[in-house]
């Protein structure tokens, strides 16, 4: 067996046990698998708490980034919770606006009540937007599994009816972002195109390769031609070069568009995009629910398995 298809094997089993309850739990309340495992999470997070994560912002500012800053959380189930997590999110917004970062917000509508009633998610995601608009910033939703889109499109349509700072994530490895691109151009806010990250059915979402990689390059190109303001996230080199030429080619310095990568993932791609002259952004999530986070970033790209080992052993 070979060391990539031992990966493959490892990686695999990652996105299954992500998603298992008592597997989580457990390390949550064993203290030192959670220090070990918090250890090469801060790699990808800001820290645990809104202060930590102002200070890793404040650092990053510093270098030159533009931020989006993520309270991680998913699947609210709980109502307080869900009240919680917006209050939470008021709270980064605030920070945002007295600290004068140039950041936006990212959430995911399921950490905000989705999971619970749509209107919900629907009141608490307004008064984000509004608190947004006061502050001058901006929102960016998420995109989640498939069961969810129709869902999470249709509160984004109505967002935008009386906001024009709320954007949209759109999952290139879906046959339905076609209609879902050409719809959401017709509506305010930034387009995120990134490759997709949910584990679906066989056959829902195109898998990784060069498939994929045509679709996400028609969907780019599509989103550049549009004059819409839209950020291109991914790490994919080829896909950033393909970008560049294509910017060259068609002159669209001027166009309203910027590279957007995950903060402690590829940082020297994110120098290069900014080295050819374009905006880029970071997105940087925190909180105390990094788990899932964690084994998204292990299970995409399986090299990070032995860093994160090297980590937990650097602790010992
Ligand atoms: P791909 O996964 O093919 O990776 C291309 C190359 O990039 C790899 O070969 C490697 O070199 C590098 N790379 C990628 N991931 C790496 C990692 N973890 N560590 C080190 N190198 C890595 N998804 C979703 O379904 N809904 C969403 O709302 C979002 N939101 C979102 C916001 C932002 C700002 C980003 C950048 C990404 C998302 N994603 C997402 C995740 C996205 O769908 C995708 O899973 C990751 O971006 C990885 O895909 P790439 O486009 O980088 O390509």
């Amino acid at each position: 067996m070979s060391v990539e298809h031992l990966e493959q094997v490892a990686a695999n089993a990652l996105r299954h046990i992500s998603r298992n309850q008592a597997i989580k739990a457990y390390m949550q309340e064993n203290a030192l698998i959670h220090e070990v495992l918090l250890r090469a999470a801060r790699r990808f997070i800001g820290g645990e708490t809104l202060l930590e994560c102002l200070e890793t912002a404040r650092a990053l500012q510093a270098q030159g980034c533009v931020l989006t800053i993520d309270y991680m959380g998913e699947n609210t189930r709980d109502e307080a919770m869900a009240q919680e997590a917006t209050g939470e999110f008021l709270r980064v917004i605030h920070a945002i606006s007295e600290q004068r970062l140039a950041a936006t917000i990212s959430l995911d509508l399921s950490h905000i009540g989705l999971a619970l009633d749509a209107e919900l998610a629907l009141r608490n995601a307004s008064s984000l937007a509004q608190a947004a608009r006061a502050a001058n910033t901006a929102l960016m939703i998420s995109m989640e599994g498939t069961e969810r889109i129709d869902e999470i499109i249709t509160l984004h349509r109505r967002l935008c009816e009386q906001y024009d700072n709320v954007g949209i994530t759109l999952q290139a490895y879906l046959r339905r972002t076609t209609y879902d691109l050409a719809s959401a151009l017709q509506r305010p806010g930034r387009i995120r195109l990134v490759k997709g990250a949910y584990e679906e059915e066989p056959g829902a979402a195109e898998p990784r390769g060069e498939i994929l990689d045509r679709g996400y390059r028609d969907f780019m190109e599509i989103l550049l031609l549009s004059d819409h303001p839209c950020s291109l996230a991914t790490h994919d080199l080829n896909l950033l070069n393909a970008a560049h030429r294509f910017i060259r080619r068609q002159e669209l310095k001027r166009h309203p568009f910027e590279f957007e990568m995950l903060y402690g993932v590829t940082p020297e791609r994110l120098q290069l995009v900014r080295e050819r002259g374009y905006r880029t952004r970071v997105y940087l999530p925190y909180g105390r629910e990094w788990y899932l986070y964690l084994c998204h970033r292990l299970a995409e790209y399986p090299p990070n398995i032995y860093q994160a080992i090297g980590d937990a052993v650097a602790m010992v």
